[in-house]
């Protein structure tokens, strides 16, 4: 779909800024490698780029209003007085949902692609050279990443799309709406990728999903496998030392993918398994078709099997029709389950999704109120979690470096920031002896084998 604007030179460098969910990270990453295969370079940090690529998040308030902002930073912060213009994409879930809007709404916005198109960005960037600005926010399944470059450098950490949309339609989230029908990336797509990034030097690979524990798919011998027996074989690569998964849902936890905690060594003993809520109403009335109960004998399995598991979740306060009483059951839930991290957000209306027409929206002052006193009881029971670990020994995968001279930065098995001095290099596993735990990281000090 074109549209008449003047024509411009191509673009030399580029800079993609994601926002939101890892997923957006990941394929934030993959547009940034397409972009390199077709000559374009990344822009130095300071220095405008030529073209700006927005992966944009939709899942909660003032999103789209971030990104016209945005927009309207980058035009007004463009330091050539050539006579030039930024080249400016718009990516993600807010291309998704708004895309003729957002080229009604932003004239400085040339591209428009959907989570599921971007492996179109250099047809539609020759498009936009010429003068034409394009909207592609089509949903074909499963062509985008046989579309896209191999992998090639890589941290020490890195993600893997194995999995994209989802069919619960919790009366809150718009991600079936933007990311759509959940399907499984194939069995030996997915092999050869994380071959890709191992070589490329990656020893820990986070599997990413919206509903990652819902991957099913065919193994080399035409079996059928889930998640676990996804693991399992990437588990049999020697140089791949860890391997982590993220999102899941209470549903798809199956027996199998619990059974691997225990058995998987190189799967890290983290679990993060969202709940939203500790009332049963609540969770009623935003389809989560799992209960508080439901959801506590799932921990009460995988902490049969795996003690040490660290657990994490998502909360949602403030739901339309939440009362007190309601929400202390979500403050006594956090208190039962003693998790290691989680994220907690306000219920935020989404345009077209059933909760927002909903009877007995909340007052945004309750919903304040309500999300300080649950952050609270988060942080304390995060910060217990990290002094628990306080004198004992642990792994650390590094990272990076740390801000001081010879501190270096990694994680722990149970997925805590550990910082510590000595001698090591990014990708190196070392063992650390935990000497402070934190609210939000560990220190420690390297262990000389
Ligand atoms: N309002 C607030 N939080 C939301 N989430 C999803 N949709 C909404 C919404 N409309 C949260 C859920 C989910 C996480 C990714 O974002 O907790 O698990
Ligand atoms: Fe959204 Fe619910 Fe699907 Fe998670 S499970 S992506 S919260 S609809």
């Amino acid at each position: 779909m074109g549209r008449a604007m003047p024509s411009t030179t191509a673009p030399r460098t580029y800079r993609v800024k994601s926002f939101g969910c890892q997923m957006n990270v990941y394929d934030g990453e993959r547009m940034a490698e397409l972009l390199g295969s077709q000559g374009i370079a990344p822009a130095a940090e300071g220095e405008d780029a030529d073209l700006v690529v927005l992966n944009t998040c939709h899942i909660r308030e003032k999103a789209a209003e971030k990104v016209y902002s945005d927009i309207g930073r980058i035009v007004k912060d463009w330091g050539r007085d050539d006579g030039s213009s930024p080249l400016i994409a718009v990516a993600g879930c807010v291309a998704q949902a708004e895309g003729e809007e957002i080229m009604a709404r932003a004239p400085a916005v040339k591209m428009v692609v959907g989570p599921q198109a971007y492996h179109r960005l250099p047809e539609m960037i020759a498009e936009a050279v010429a003068g034409r600005r394009a909207v592609d926010t089509d949903m074909p399944a499963q062509t985008k990443f046989g579309a896209l470059p191999a992998r090639r450098k890589v941290g020490p950490s890195a993600f893997l799309t194995v999995q994209e949309g989802c069919d619960k339609f919790c009366t809150y989230c718009v991600v079936p709406y933007t990311r759509g029908a959940e399907i499984s990336r194939p069995y030996a797509d997915l092999i050869a990728e994380a071959e890709r990034l191992v070589e490329a030097g990656a020893r820990e690979l986070t599997l990413l999903g919206q509903n990652v524990n819902a991957w099913s798919g065919e193994d080399g011998k035409g079996r059928a496998v889930g998640l676990d027996g996804l693991i399992r074989a990437l588990a049999e690569m020697p140089a791949l030392a860890r391997i982590r998964y993220t999102t899941s849902h209470p549903n798809d936890m199956t027996g199998g993918l619990i059974a691997a905690h225990a058995e998987v060594e190189k799967l890290m003993p983290f679990l993060h398994l969202p709940v939203q809520s500790g009332s049963d109403r609540v969770l009623r009335t935003m389809n989560r078709s799992h209960t508080s109960a439901s959801y506590l004998a799932i921990l009460d399995k995988v902490r049969a099997v795996r003690p040490d598991i660290a657990l994490s979740g998502d909360f949602i306060v403030g739901f339309p029709g939440e009362t007190e009483a309601e929400f202390a059951e979500t403050l006594r839930l956090v208190e039962q389950v003693g998790y290691a991290q989680c994220f907690s957000f306000k219920y935020s209306p989404r345009p077209g999704t059933p909760a927002a027409t909903m009877d007995g929206q909340i007052a945004p002052e309750v919903m304040d109120e309500r999300l300080q006193r649950l952050q609270a009881a988060l942080n304390a029971s995060q910060h217990a979690f990290n002094q628990a670990s306080v004198g004992k020994r642990c792994t650390v995968l590094v990272e990076r470096k740390g801000k001081l001279e010879g501190q270096w930065l990694g994680k722990s098995p149970w997925l805590q920031s550990v910082h510590f001095t000595g001698e090591a290099a990014i990708g190196d596993l070392v063992e650390v002896e935990v000497t402070m735990g934190g609210p939000n990281s560990l220190g420690g000090q390297l262990i000389l084998a």
